[in-house]
């Protein structure tokens, strides 16, 4: 099966967060942009497509690993406003979205080591992304998550 994420466009929206990370990173109460039928929970509460979690109130401490390409930006804007957040998202660190919403308003970030394997809606591992990620915090509780996550790679403190 070919699933070189970001090089494929056909369900390039549906790139599951590899439960490992989650696991590491403790509760969180929503995850705003989830599929419709998810393999595990991601959060006490998920908001999907039909409901389009980008419109929605947004509450508590938030997961959110997003639709990938354009759509991205939108939601890292929210994450900033929310202020009570963790992405997860390529890294991309030259590009100005990463400047925007990362680099100038993220509170810290965790450079994952190697290339994530992310999931299908099936709940099957995907072959190594085609680019690495990065986790970000927002939010004081956040960046001890990141802290104390123990996942492999660069944390770095940004404000
Ligand atoms: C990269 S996947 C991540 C899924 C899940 N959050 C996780 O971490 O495993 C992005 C998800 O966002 C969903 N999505 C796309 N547009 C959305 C929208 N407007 N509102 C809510 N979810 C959306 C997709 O169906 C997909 O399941």
């Amino acid at each position: 099966m070919n699933v070189s994420f970001e090089r494929k466009k056909k369900g390039k929206d549906e790139w599951l967060t590899p439960p490992y990370i989650l696991n590491a990173l403790g509760e969180f109460d929503l995850d705003p942009c989830s599929p419709i039928k998810r393999p595990w929970q991601t959060a006490e509460t998920h908001y999907t497509k039909q409901d389009n979690g980008l419109t929605k109130r947004w509450f508590g401490r938030v997961w959110c690993n997003p639709p990938y390409g354009n759509q991205t930006e939108k939601w890292l804007a929210k994450c900033v406003k929310h202020k009570n957040a963790i992405a997860l998202v390529f890294a991309r660190t030259e590009t100005k979205m990463f400047f925007k919403y990362i680099w100038e308003k993220a509170d810290a970030v965790l450079f994952i080591k190697g290339r994530l394997r992310f999931y299908h809606r099936n709940g099957i591992e995907g072959d190594s992304a085609g680019a690495p990620s990065v986790l970000v915090a927002y939010g004081k509780a956040n960046v001890k998550a990141l802290l104390k996550s123990k996942i492999s790679g660069i944390f770095i403190q940004l404000r």
